[in-house]
């Protein structure tokens, strides 16, 4: 288990192309600090629901608002922290072994999800207890 901390989360400026019609975020290169494998994205998530509440054993994963806002709770076993995402200019990078609670979504908010390899229920750890368990090992 890797014994991460959330001095290892980064709030990522993502370079824009501005224009008069209007402005491009762009995600390639070096800008995601891991090769992306899957893209998914949560929409029409009611005001009062709770997501994630779970970590990752090895995935990596960039969350952005796309559209409205939403906010990340960070736990890694230690600190906790509450960070607002509300623009698509920037994305949240969260390394494994840090548990994720997404909640306050406004209307019509868009989370955008990037993450370092394919969907694999095993990467998952959805209980807190066994989390921090692995973060004492
Ligand atoms: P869940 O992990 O609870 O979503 P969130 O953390 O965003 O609240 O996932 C909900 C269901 O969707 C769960 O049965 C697993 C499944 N799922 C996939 O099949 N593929 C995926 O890429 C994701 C993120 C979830």
């Amino acid at each position: 288990m890797k014994q991460t901390s959330i001095s290892e989360v980064k709030l990522i400026e993502i370079p824009l192309i501005k224009d008069i019609r209007g402005n491009l975020g762009v995600l390639e290169g070096s800008t995601v600090p891991f090769k992306f494998k899957r893209v998914y994205y949560l929409f029409d998530v009611p005001s009062d629901a709770y997501r994630g509440a779970h970590s990752h054993k090895e995935q990596e994963e960039l969350l952005i608002a796309l559209s409205g806002s939403f906010d990340v709770v960070l736990d890694d076993g230690k600190e906790k922290k509450r960070i607002l995402l509300n623009s698509p200019r920037h994305g949240l990078y969260i390394p494994p072994g840090i548990w994720r609670e997404l909640e306050h979504f406004s209307s019509a908010a868009v989370c955008l999800a990037l993450n370092s390899d394919v969907y694999s229920e095993a990467d998952y750890i959805r209980d807190y207890d066994t989390f921090q368990n692995s973060k004492e090992d």
